[in-house]
């Protein structure tokens, strides 16, 4: 259970983002697959100047020694790199946003075909990419476009949080690599079933997932290995990584905790930004006390082989 002392801070912090967006309509938001393409397209602006300095990685760096430096929003990329041998032919990235963690790896690697979906917004088929990657727009639920068992590794970074149904997700994924392929996935999870979260930790889970318009369905990281295991993987490993985002989210944090203490600015920001661009600030200022690794919320990193 979460000491006092966080748990009064969370709430105080809440007290005053409610001031200004009203937690129980958050709440109440849709996470669907559209709402989220409207997110990302009105958060474009944000996530690439503000996220991540023009870099184009629309996720958390990981930090090896405690303090944030740019180059830690490529240590996913590198990961997923450690993969790639002589024998991989194909390569899926679900989710690829901006294209960062594929352009990387494409450019090391230039006789392998790399594929990067994402959904049909923000203009995605307009990445500049190296000639191996190809672009396609679609849905990770529906990888009907893809050959089964074609791709020897497929990756998601902070993108399958977004799913709704995480099964569908899964086995979709699952139907397009190959038998002894592997998948790597980067994101959040919650470190314990919602039975067992008090009603506090799941309303400030919940509420922080859907200001970024991420869906509270199925975020247990218990239920993900369930969900693994039935969909054909073995060998799942999961990796807790939260100690390493804590310098992305400490920087966040500041950022955030400016705009709200400054409430002419925020009123002013507020009125002249997209709501889903001014509101990833509400995530950026709870998120370093909800990534506890062990109540609210844990980075995670999975990886698990398709079944031969
Ligand atoms: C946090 S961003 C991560 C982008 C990229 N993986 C990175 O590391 O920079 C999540 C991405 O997942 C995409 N996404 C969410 N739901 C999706 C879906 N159902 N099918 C395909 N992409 C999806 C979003 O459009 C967004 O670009």
């Amino acid at each position: 259970m979460l000491v006092s002392d966080k748990k009064q801070e969370l709430s105080k912090r809440i007290e005053i983002i409610d001031r200004y967006y009203k937690v129980d309509a958050l709440l109440d938001e849709k996470t669907d697959k559209d709402a989220v393409a409207k997110y990302y397209r009105k958060s474009d602006f944000f996530y690439n100047l503000i996220h991540s300095r023009g870099g184009g990685n629309i996720h958390m760096g990981l930090s090896n020694d405690g303090a944030f430096h740019k180059d830690d929003f490529l240590e996913q990329a590198r990961f997923i790199n450690s993969f790639i041998n002589d024998k991989t032919e194909k390569v899926l990235e679900v989710g690829a946003g901006k294209v960062a963690n594929s352009k990387y790896l494409a450019m090391r690697h230039s006789s392998i075909f790399f594929t990067a979906l994402d959904l049909p917004h923000r203009s995605f088929k307009k990445n500049k990419v190296p000639a191996n990657i190809t672009l396609c727009e679609g849905d990770f639920n529906d990888l009907s476009d893809f050959e089964e068992e074609s791709f020897d590794i497929v990756f998601g970074v902070e993108t399958i949080c977004h799913s709704e149904d995480k099964k569908r997700t899964i086995t979709e994924i699952s139907r397009v690599l190959k038998p002894g392929g592997k998948l790597i996935i980067f994101d959040v999870y919650e470190p314990k079933p919602r039975n067992e979260m008090t009603d506090f930790e799941k309303r400030v889970s919940s509420f922080t997932l859907a200001s970024m318009r991420v869906t509270d369905a199925g975020q247990y990281i218990g239920d993900m290995k369930k969900i693994l295991a039935e969909s054909g993987f073995s060998q799942i490993e999961v990796t807790d990584l939260t100690k390493q985002i804590k310098p992305s989210l400490l920087r966040l944090e500041r950022l955030s905790e400016y705009y709200f203490n400054h409430p002419a600015l925020l009123r002013f920001l507020k009125a002249t930004i997209p709501c889903d661009a001014t509101m990833n600030s509400i995530a950026g200022w709870l998120m370093p006390l909800t990534f506890d690794g062990k109540n609210i919320h844990q980075y995670n990193r999975i990886v698990c082989v398709r079944c031969t």
